[in-house]
């Protein structure tokens, strides 16, 4: 028998908004998450909208999804975005240096995603081209979807079919600069970073665009450091951080056929972003005491060999109830460090390494992790409640790590929602928690959970998963008692 676990809630009003954006998606032109995924063009017999799946933009908007990045990734960084506009049979097609070596035709372009994205009702976050671009390429992509006025940018823009501009505020200035953006040194980048941002307009964005620096990886908090020290703030809105749940670059493991050591150890890469933000946060104080810069994870999420018979190039795996713990467990960390985490964007969207939504031809299912996201975007642009316990441990070998992770906000309804990810494979973990200062009168539940850990939705079961109604919980003159169960994602709502 489990001890009880006392989860204290610190319901005084100096907290956090949590950013809707920390809920937000990427899409790169990778395998098949542009094409064959979002994207089968306007003479598909596949319904859609401008020759986006309409299936997907209703499972997207169902998700609320805030923002959306592309085109990459380390595609950015080759992809030069004129190649992409004016009429299709005159774009130039570009090899996919990255991701198969196959032949992008350029069908899918600026217009495309940031007309996608107005459909959507997310706002666009597009990654420059610093690696293989230059300065006044990705000046001129501003101009060319921001500027009002009559401008050389402005007027292409118009002659392509677009009179008013789109005003995209978030911009990346390249991606992976220590890696697959150009292999560069952190004071390097840095240098460059200012050199591009100089030249981006601000002009027609209300509060100037939003510029993130191409970030560290995982623990290099040298990169961090530099960025930090030498970019001025007035120049440096986010910096970003990626960090994939892979347990081993060589020897990734199989994305549906696990065994347990395998999960222990993609759970314990997926508990480090706890660390890795209070660290890098750390750093961050260190420079920007007034909280002026944001940390954005826009790269996160499990990363495993691809499904057997696809291309290696591709990044295409299935995705289990493994991927709904790790959504659960990053999705609570993220909403507890609200005050510095601003963004993250799971990688990716359709498709793609941990994706929400998958395709075969005209079928399409959702994810565990489609679900986690779901059930968790009420805590878009909530107010944070911060919250305390010690998590019992789930043991595995002579190994052990936290079983629980747990958030919890008040939206603008005074709805409290409350968060659960018990990634203990055997044990449910009771919990108690005080709600009598929230003065909340009822409550109700909705669980994620399944019969085995590599339990996942399938073009043949597509409903296997999902969440539902839950009621097997205690909550009496304030009082809740609950149990989680054994790897699984419980969300509560109480209200007043
Ligand atoms: O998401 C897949 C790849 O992972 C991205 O293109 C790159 O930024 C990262 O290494």
């Amino acid at each position: 028998c489990q001890e009880i676990t006392t989860i204290k809630l610190d319901a005084s009003d100096n907290a956090p908004t949590i950013s809707k954006h920390i809920y937000g998606h990427f899409a790169e032109h990778l395998g098949r998450c542009i094409y064959e995924g979002f994207y089968v063009g306007d003479s598909s017999a596949i319904p859609n909208s401008a020759g986006v799946r309409l299936d997907i933009i209703d499972a997207l908007k169902e998700l609320q999804i805030p923002n959306l990045r592309w085109p990459g990734g380390c595609f950015a960084d080759t992809y030069h975005w004129m190649d992409g506009i004016g009429d299709l049979d005159k774009r130039p097609t570009i090899v996919n240096t990255w991701w198969g070596g196959v032949t992008e035709d350029n069908s899918f372009g600026t217009h495309n995603f940031l007309n996608l994205c107005e459909e959507l009702g997310a706002e666009p976050y597009l990654s420059g081209n610093v690696g293989s671009g230059g300065v006044q390429e990705l000046a001129d992509w501003v101009q060319y979807t921001n500027f009002k006025g009559k401008s050389p940018m402005s007027d292409l823009r118009r002659e392509n079919g677009r009179e008013e501009p789109w005003g995209v505020k978030y911009w990346g200035i390249g991606n992976e600069a220590w890696g697959c953006g150009g292999n560069m040194r952190p004071e390097y980048y840095a240098d460059i970073y200012k050199k591009y941002v100089t030249f981006m307009s601000d002009a027609d964005v209300e509060g100037g665009i939003y510029k993130i620096a191409s970030g560290a990886s995982n623990d290099d908090y040298n990169w961090t450091e530099v960025l930090m020290k030498n970019i001025p703030k007035n120049m440096l809105q986010g910096v970003a951080l990626h960090h994939y749940s892979v347990i081993d670059w060589d020897a990734k493991g199989p994305d549906v056929n696990f065994n347990e050591d395998t999960y222990f150890k993609t759970m314990k890469e997926s508990w480090l972003m706890e660390e890795l933000i209070v660290k890098h946060t750390a750093i961050m104080d260190k420079y920007d005491k007034n909280m002026e810069v944001d940390l954005i994870v826009d790269e996160w999420g499990g990363w495993y060999e691809v499904s057997e018979g696809t291309n290696p190039g591709f990044l295409y795996q299935q995705n289990t109830m493994r991927d709904a713990m790790i959504a659960g467990m990053n999705l609570n960390i993220f909403n507890n460090h609200a005050d510095r985490v601003k963004m993250a964007n799971l990688a990716q969207a359709v498709n793609v390494l941990q994706a929400v939504i998958l395709t075969d031809k005209e079928k399409m299912i959702l994810t565990p992790t489609y679900h986690v996201m779901n059930m968790y975007k009420v805590h878009q642009d909530a107010t944070l409640i911060p919250l305390s316990f010690d998590s019992p441990m789930y043991a595995y070998n002579k190994e052990s790590l936290p079983a629980l992770t747990v958030s919890a906000s008040k939206d603008a309804n005074d709805k409290v929602h409350i968060s659960f990810t018990n990634i203990d494979t055997k044990n449910g973990t009771p919990v108690s928690i005080d709600l009598n200062e929230l003065g909340l009168k009822n409550m109700t539940g909705s669980l994620l959970s399944s019969e085995n850990l590599q339990d996942h939705n399938s073009f043949e079961n597509p409903n296997k998963i999902e969440p539902k109604n839950f009621k097997d919980f205690k909550f009496k003159k304030g009082m809740l008692e609950v149990t989680i169960p054994p790897f699984s994602v419980l969300v509560l709502e109480g209200i007043k």
